[in-house]
């Protein structure tokens, strides 16, 4: 049996790699080379220089590849690495369609870099698929989303807005660090192209800034692996080799930020200081159907706005936690509490923001695989 053809849980331990020829090693080596001896010039059937190509890269890409259920995987050096990859395929006057909740640093990169070279982007409710349909026209190039979104958990339906952009031959990305591949596959539901941020839950233990790029095209890929090379936003060996190891526990990671998340939720739901929370499991949360229908489970992000709260008691409730830690990122073991205005939404004006819900008394959970009871033990007291 081919091991990209197996299920998850084993695909995450073994997928793209195989005992190390030489030593019989079971964990893939750390080739920490930045150039390989070629046998004559001009030669280019091995490894050549490791900006292109590493080893211990490949297996990592075999491995994303295999687990997002796509035929090729690229790494970078960040998240915004990879999402500055795609934006690279498009050309000035070319038009991008995407969401109006998005990662910080997306709506920074689209705005402040990709905005002045001349691409145009339209940020807009994809709650319906339908809404992207009155701005499609003939420049239309890429349809970018995130789903579950960042920081307010909106559910975007990627099968139907896969639908649109199929038919008219628009590209469809899909950010899917916060459902992970454990959660939600946007390949087997239409996307043209998976981006995640590897150093959330994929890398899992918050030692790792990583990105990566899924596709099955064979000359998207070509495009992409050409911008991968010319460009040199690739991670070196070390880094490789920890994403590795870190995703051979993904699928248990998830299933416990899942229960833990589930657990989080349900107790801050009725707790009298919190006024909205943002969490896709509960029934009443908007597009709860679709996301019971693209996503096999919730996963362990959960957001919360503070009752009556002014930034600066915000920043106090923030400052309390003894478990959560105050940081920036999101999907390791451990549970962090982050501040979106003031930290990873910063760059995003403040109505813009605010349209949506991103508001200052907004706190962003990163529910950890601690002991439940610890964690809600450490929100019951900082609240207090
Ligand atoms: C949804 C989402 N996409 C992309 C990124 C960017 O990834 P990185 O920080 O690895 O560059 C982040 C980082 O927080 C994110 O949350």
């Amino acid at each position: 049996m081919m091991k990209d053809n197996m299920k998850f849980a084993t695909k995450a331990i073994h997928a793209g790699q195989e005992p190390d020829p030489t030593t019989g090693a079971v964990m893939t080596p750390i080739y920490q080379t930045s150039t390989y001896a070629q046998k004559a010039p001009g030669d280019h059937k091995g490894f050549e220089y490791s900006r292109g190509t590493n080893p211990t890269r490949q297996a990592l890409e075999a491995c994303l590849a295999a687990l997002e259920n796509a035929k090729y995987g690229l790494a970078f050096s960040s998240g915004m690495g990879a999402t500055d990859a795609v934006m690279k395929l498009l050309q000035p006057g070319d038009e991008v369609i995407t969401g109006n909740d998005l990662y910080g640093g997306s709506y920074r990169i689209f705005t402040k870099i990709y905005m002045k070279y001349g691409i145009k982007f339209h940020f807009l409710d994809l709650s319906k698929p339908e809404n992207i349909e009155q701005y499609i026209n003939e420049k239309t190039k890429l349809v970018w989303i995130e789903t579950p979104t960042n920081p307010t958990m909106q559910i975007i339906d990627i099968e139907g807005i896969a639908k649109i952009t199929k038919a008219n031959n628009i590209l469809l990305s899909v950010d899917n660090t916060f459902a992970s591949p454990y959660l939600q596959n946007p390949m087997d539901l239409g996307a043209d192209i998976v981006m995640h941020s590897v150093t959330k839950y994929i890398g899992g233990h918050s030692d790792v800034v990583m990105g990566a790029l899924l596709v099955n095209d064979d000359e998207l890929y070509k495009q992409l692996w050409f911008i991968y090379n010319a460009c040199g936003a690739t991670p070196g060996p070390q880094d490789a080799f920890l994403v590795l190891r870190g995703i051979k526990t993904l699928h248990l990671r998830m299933k416990a930020h899942c229960e833990n998340g589930a657990r989080v939720a349900a107790f801050l739901k009725t707790h009298p200081k919190i006024d909205k929370i943002y969490w896709p499991g509960f029934e009443d949360h908007p597009n709860h159907d679709v996301a019971k229908r693209q996503m096999r489970d919730f996963g362990g992000m959960v957001s919360i706005t503070i009752k009556d709260a002014d930034l600066q008691e915000t920043y106090r409730i923030a400052s309390r936690f003894k478990v959560f830690t105050l940081a920036e990122s999101l999907g390791g073991v451990e549970s962090l509490i982050n501040h979106p205005t003031s930290m990873t939404h910063g760059s995003i004006p403040k109505d813009e923001r605010e349209k949506v819900g991103v508001t200052d008394n907004l706190l962003r959970l990163s529910v950890g695989v601690e002991d439940i009871e610890d964690l809600l033990a450490d929100l019951e007291q900082a609240l207090s």
